[in-house]
């Protein structure tokens, strides 16, 4: 992608002007991004994936004025009639079910795929909304089909009501309001209030990010470098030989925290692993996501990476779907070119090792790629 091409998607800022001026700071409002927009995945559709199992959804419906939260699957009779007002059905990670869903999000890679998330794809009857409130990631909302009213504001009251089951403001104080049409797109960067209330049929294609918190990556880490640590040949116990007889024994040997202080001061040593776990951690599919075994025999002529897969790499690595290898040279450039671009043409094939062919054909089999006739 050029990051300094003007984008109707961005309302003609180039990538490079979006990140600069807008992410993580303040709103976008882009009028027609994706001019005659014709969404993949329509009301059916919507409905079809909220009934499967390993598809996230949740079902919000105001009831007399009472907030009511339910999580999927939902059968089509389990949703409310959609004559009746105020209920709006979301559903997550629809990427991971629809190529062309997939394909939109592929728009939005002038951000680290590490901090993209998923497409959610959220269908309401008229009046229906999930009320004002706030996220802590960023979030492209897409106008997919009909029109819904945005209110949005900095918000610096950030108090919950506590008599509903969902995170919801207890006095929003809106500064914009915008509808959007089908094509419209609002960028949010996060704890921006907002609240989005559907005016007749509507569906919204929200794109959503991926947010580490500190503390969470560090036990993910940790237990990383941990469980490297155990596939040592030779497990290191602590030991005391110069412990004297204690007469508190119920206090903790100053010995043993140095050892505790060692062990992670050595997993963090370790060259490359702490980048390694972040690497294979990154990549790790998402729970419910599962691959159909493929074809290894298949001509390599052209690869394309499943929907599913997450492919990355840093200096020394490159990580696929929360594996790791060693790469440099001419097989690393061509598995870095995998991983931008998602797919392999004919050319670069021709330019792969054995052991990179070989390594195409693994994940084929695995389904994490496909071969296909060229285009
Ligand atoms: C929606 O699409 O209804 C909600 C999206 C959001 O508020 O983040
Ligand atoms: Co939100």
């Amino acid at each position: 992608m050029d990051i300094h091409q003007s984008l109707p998607l961005l309302g003609g800022l180039s990538a490079a002007q979006f990140m600069r001026r807008h992410w993580q700071k303040k709103p976008l409002l882009v009028r027609q991004a994706i001019p005659g927009f014709v969404p993949p995945v329509l009301r059916t559709g919507v409905f079809a994936l909220a009934a499967q199992d390993g598809v996230e959804s949740r079902l919000v419906q105001q009831v007399d004025g009472a907030w009511k939260v339910q999580s999927g699957p939902f059968t089509r009779r389990a949703l409310p009639p959609l004559q009746r007002p105020n209920w709006t059905l979301l559903v997550q990670g629809v990427d991971l079910h629809n190529d062309p869903v997939h394909a939109l999000m592929q728009q939005f890679r002038f951000v680290p795929d590490a901090r993209l998330d998923d497409v959610m794809i959220s269908y309401a009857s008229d009046g229906g909304g999930v009320g004002p409130h706030f996220d802590s990631y960023d979030v492209f909302l897409i106008q997919a089909h009909g029109r819904r009213r945005w209110r949005i504001g900095r918000q610096k009251d950030l108090t919950l009501r506590d008599d509903v089951p969902m995170k919801i403001l207890a006095n929003f104080e809106p500064e914009e309001e915008h509808v959007l049409e089908p094509g419209d797109m609002l960028y949010l960067p996060p704890g921006w209030a907002h609240d989005g209330i559907a005016e007749g049929e509507c569906m919204t294609y929200s794109v959503g990010f991926r947010v580490p918190e500190r503390s969470d990556l560090a036990q993910e880490l940790l237990v990383r470098l941990a469980d490297e640590d155990e596939g040592c040949a030779k497990p290191l116990l602590y030991r005391d030989g110069q412990q004297a007889a204690v007469e508190q024994p119920a206090e903790i040997p100053a010995t043993l925290q140095t050892f505790a202080r060692d062990a992670l001061a050595r997993a963090l040593a370790e060259p490359r692993a702490l980048e390694r776990a972040l690497g294979e951690y990154l990549t790790e599919p998402k729970a419910n996501v599962w691959f159909e075994p493929g074809d290894a025999r298949a001509m390599l002529e052209q690869v394309v990476l499943d929907r599913r897969t997450r492919m990355m790499y840093d200096a020394d690595h490159l990580f696929i779907n929360g594996e790791s290898y060693r790469a440099s040279g001419r097989d690393a450039t061509l598995m870095r070119q995998l991983a931008d671009q998602r797919q392999l043409d004919q050319h670069a094939l021709a330019r792969a090792s054995d052991g990179a062919l070989e390594l195409l054909s693994a994940w084929c089999a695995d389904g994490w790629a496909h071969a296909q006739p060229p285009a």
